[in-house]
Parts: structure tokens; sequence; C-alpha cells
């Protein structure tokens, strides 16, 4: 009910009546007042004015799931929200209510995050209401080999998202990260459960830094948030949260669709390569037993990475290794 009157508060322009939300809605006006009343107190301004109605006026930054379910356009991805004030990592939960009873393109969204976790047991930091924390639960009939492009799916999704809402102008860096002028700004963990030949579910958790102001130690060089980027170029928009995540879960759906139609990345290589920070450029691939070098010419339709040694061109899967720059990070 709180979603169905904040998208007839946002249709209107001006005012509508307590009467029309009545007859929209099926409810009894005491129903419309009672959860105006708790809008209000979520921080949502609502102005009454009598013998007109209600008008929206300003609303928060908030990620709960009324303020999704008001702002998302999909027909699968985000549909059941998972809302929390807090969590030790949206990952851990949604492998928890993946196992439960949660449905095919749920979420998991939590505000503050005390146990964020990246790829290689590394530590996201993840402050209260500064970014997105948020977990996808994929409950998808496809072979276990196939999970780790469900990453270049979410970066193609996450990129073209960020573009889309801020004006700025993203990079993927291969496979899981999404850049601005060079730094990171989105980091993306796909963990899965499966059987040999049959997946149970995987979970792809992003992490997109919004509104921090700065970042301390090491990641002060590495990372940036979009508000930072905005900044820059003396934009004085700020992003709304809710309507970030919607934009990242209808390009998600749109783009999984295509990955469903084929089994592959085919559909989405070109563009993801020509969105691709190291297209073109000398990396290191970081692998355990025998690093190397070579220059990156782009993924395959199998979301590997190849690289161009003068021995051949290596297929790079990104399940097992990660790249960085010939002279860093990038
Ligand atoms: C990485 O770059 O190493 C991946 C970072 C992924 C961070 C997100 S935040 C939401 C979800 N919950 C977690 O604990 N991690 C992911």
């Amino acid at each position: 009910m709180k979603a169905e009157i904040l998208k007839a508060l946002r249709q209107r322009a001006s005012y509508i009546s307590g009467q029309e939300l009545c007859n929209q809605l099926d409810v009894s006006r005491t129903a419309i007042w009672k959860t105006i009343k708790q809008l209000k107190e979520e921080g949502y301004q609502i102005e009454a004015v009598q013998n007109k109605g209600y008008r929206i006026v300003a609303e928060p930054d908030n990620l709960s799931a009324h303020m999704l379910a008001s702002t998302c356009k999909t027909s699968w991805a985000g549909k059941k929200v998972y809302y929390f004030e807090q969590l030790d990592s949206t990952n851990i939960m949604a492998k928890k209510l993946a196992e439960e009873e949660a449905e095919h393109g749920s979420i998991v969204v939590a505000e503050v995050q005390t146990l964020g976790r990246g790829r290689r047991g590394r530590e996201w930091s993840s402050p209260k209401s500064c970014g997105i924390w948020a977990t996808i639960i994929l409950k998808a009939d496809i072979l276990p080999e196939k999970a780790p492009m469900l990453t270049i799916v979410k970066a193609m999704a996450v990129m073209k998202a960020i573009s889309r809402i801020t004006g700025l102008k993203p990079l993927i860096k291969w496979p899981n990260d999404i850049l601005l002028e060079n730094k990171k700004v989105c980091g993306i963990l796909t963990e899965m459960s499966a059987q040999i030949d049959y997946i149970n579910y995987v979970v792809i958790g992003v992490g997109i830094n919004v509104h921090n102001k700065e970042f301390q130690g090491e990641l002060a060089t590495k990372a940036t948030s979009i508000g930072i980027e905005l900044a820059k170029m003396n934009h004085c928009q700020t992003i709304k949260r809710a309507e970030l995540l919607a934009a990242v879960l209808e390009d998600f759906e749109r783009y999984y669709d295509l990955f469903m139609q084929t089994g592959d990345v085919s559909l989405m290589q070109s563009e993801y390569n020509d969105n691709l920070i190291n297209y073109n450029a000398l990396v290191r691939v970081l692998d355990p037993l025998a690093p190397f070098e070579g220059k990156a010419l782009g993924i395959n339709a199998y979301g590997e990475l190849l690289v161009e040694q003068e021995s051949g061109i290596v297929p790079v899967r990104s399940g097992e290794v990660s790249i960085m720059g010939a002279l860093g990070y990038v």
C-alpha cells in the first residue's frame, strides 16, 4: 500500500485528493491517512491541504522495499525486496534466504554492512546509507560452468545504469569492477551453490559507492564514489540510491534475458568490449600458479578475457583469476 500511494503521489504534479486515493487503491480514508502518516515519519515530505488533498514535496534517500517497489519497472528482478537497516553481509543473508524460500530475482538490501566482503575474502567498506549494498538471488536453470558469465551480465547492467542515471562515463575492469576516472566505484561478488551439473542458486552482490565523501588508507588512491565524481564536474545533482538501484535491476533484467537467449554473452560481447578499460591494453594476469603478462583483446562469447602473448592467445576465466594493468590497478 505504501508503494501504491507513493506511485500515485508521484504521478500527480499537483494534489491528489484523499477520496481519489481511496478509490484508486480500494481502501478506507483512515487507511490512507495512517499510511501517509507513516511515510512522513520515514522522511517523506507530504503536504496535506484541505479541499485539495496530498502532494509529495521531497523524498528521503532510502532503499526500503516500498521505495524500490514504487520506483522499479522490472518484471522479475527485485520484485521481492528483503530490506534491512543493518546486516553482516547481504551476500551471507541472500545465501540463507536462497536455501529457504526466496524466489528467483529476490534482492537483499542493507543500509549498512558490518562484514561486507569482496573477492578473495577482502573487506568491503559499506558505511551507512553511503552506497548500494545489495545482492540478487538467482535460481537459474543453467550449468555451473556458466555462472561466471553472470558477473559479466551484472557488470554490463551496473555500467549502463550508472551512465544512464548520472551521465558519467563508467568503464568495466574485467571481470567484476566498474571504474570512474580510473578508480573503483563498484565491485561485484558472485557466489553459487551447485551440484556437478546443477545450480541450486547463484547470488550476485554489488557494492556501489554513491555518497562517500572520501576514502581512507589504501582505498584513498584506488576508490571513488559517484558523488565525488559528480562534484568534480560541478554537478549539484544528488543521486537517489533507489533510482540507481532500480536502473541496475532494469538493465540486469534486460542483459540477463539476452544471456538466457543464447546461454552465453555473445549478444552483449561487443558492447562490453567497447566499455572495457583494458581493451587493447597491456595487463598482468594474476594467476596464483603462474602469473603472466599480455595484451587484452576483449572478452569472447563465454566472458573469458583473451590475452595475447607471443606464444598465442590465451582465454582467461574469471572464476580463477583477476588482472591488473601492467603499471598498476588499471
Ligand atoms: C569486490 O570488488 O571484491 C567485490 C565487492 C562486492 C561488495 C558487495 S556489497 C554487497 C554484497 N555483500 C557483500 O558482503 N559483498 C557484496
